[in-house]
């Protein structure tokens, strides 16, 4: 899960004015992913290091290369370094892929995936859209894709070559909240429309689909609603966000042990490191004041990259969301968001 590796640019494709589909050059060391999996990116830029998230565009299943497609963002140093600086022959380091908004094809599967996007969250869905079409012959694929305008549709060219090699399997529909054409479509993808689109399939197997929803949170909370109606079991709902949740005082621990330092122990690398974790530290940020070097990307509870086991002592978690109650229920924790209860904890990070 931590491991890294250096990955070179094989190719850089314009998907719009602002957004770009970066390919490498398939590694050698790591060789596999999961559809849906992101890359952390490490970059320093203007002498600050960064590290950024971006979702694999490629799909294991049809593509040699690997690829993360990128959008700038306002203001964002990483995203605009990618999409404006980055070229052929460039020598990127990045993290192993990870990520557990994925999607594994089952060549024998008769299934419908049904996936809701805006924007730069079409990354992971275009992945795992690819693998779905391409592995399993009798499923059915539903995408709802909102955008400001036509001009603005990353994976443009990729999304209709699928729709006209898979006629019938792949079923694609744009929303545009500001069309330059007007019979385009339009209209924000608020919770009606995407009762109305859904409905307008008129083929989905509702209680037995599988719905991958990313976006930006607004848009994933107007679609949750939207598959309220159609009494989706939650266990079939996946949705993917790297949009930091905020962090507040209110947050933190307020058992007696938070109020002094506590010294965590973490296993990394075959070495044990011991952290001094002090009131109102996460134990990531304490490690990263002490000069540590352990794995992380969003620092904020949803990338799994700091994920670590904890065999002894107790921790709280912030926002854990990137874990699934399953793995918390096992010990596991995101030391990003994770603090020190007890003076007894050991961590082990791999
Ligand atoms: S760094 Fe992303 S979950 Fe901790």
């Amino acid at each position: 899960m931590s491991q890294y590796v250096f990955l070179q640019v094989k190719e850089v494709i314009r998907e719009t004015a602002d957004a770009v589909t970066v390919v490498f050059m398939k590694p050698t060391v790591i060789t596999s992913y999961k559809s849906g999996q992101f890359l952390t990116l490490l970059l320093t830029i203007n002498g600050e290091k960064l590290r950024r998230s971006y979702s694999l565009s490629s799909s294991p299943y049809s593509d040699e290369d690997w690829a993360v497609s990128v959008k700038k963002i306002q203001g964002g140093k990483m995203s605009t370094y990618i999409v404006d600086k980055v070229k052929v022959g460039d020598i990127i380091e990045t993290m192993a892929p990870m990520g557990i908004f994925t999607y594994e094809p089952v060549a024998s599967n008769t299934n419908d995936v049904v996936l809701i996007g805006a924007g730069s969250g079409i990354t992971p869905l275009y992945s795992i859209i690819n693998s779905a079409l391409n592995i399993e012959k009798n499923s059915k694929v539903y995408l709802i894709f909102a955008n400001r305008n036509e001009n603005s549709v990353m994976l443009k060219a990729g999304l209709e070559k699928l729709k006209s090699n898979y006629e019938g399997r792949f079923n694609y529909v744009n929303v545009y909240s500001q069309p330059i054409q007007p019979s385009s479509g339009s209209g924000r993808l608020d919770k009606a429309k995407v009762i109305q689109l859904l409905e307008n399939f008129k083929t989905i197997n509702f209680s037995k689909a599988n719905f991958f929803v990313c976006g930006p949170q607004g848009m994933m909370d107007e679609a949750f609603e939207a598959l309220e109606k159609f009494r989706i079991p939650q266990t079939n709902i996946r949705k993917e966000n790297f949009t930091p949740a905020p962090h507040t005082e209110e947050k933190q621990p307020e058992s007696a042990a938070s109020q002094e330092a506590i010294t965590v122990e973490i296993k990394y690398s075959k070495q044990i490191h011991k952290v001094k974790v002090a009131p109102g530290q996460t134990i990531l940020e304490a490690a990263l004041d002490q000069n540590i070097d352990l794995p992380y990307s969003c620092q904020s509870g949803m990338c799994t990259a700091c994920m670590g086991k904890c065999l002894k002592g107790e921790i709280k978690m912030d926002d854990p969301d990137g874990l699934s109650a399953n793995e918390i229920k096992q010990g596991f924790v995101l030391i990003c968001v994770g603090r020190p209860v007890s003076s007894d904890v050991y961590i082990e990070v791999d």
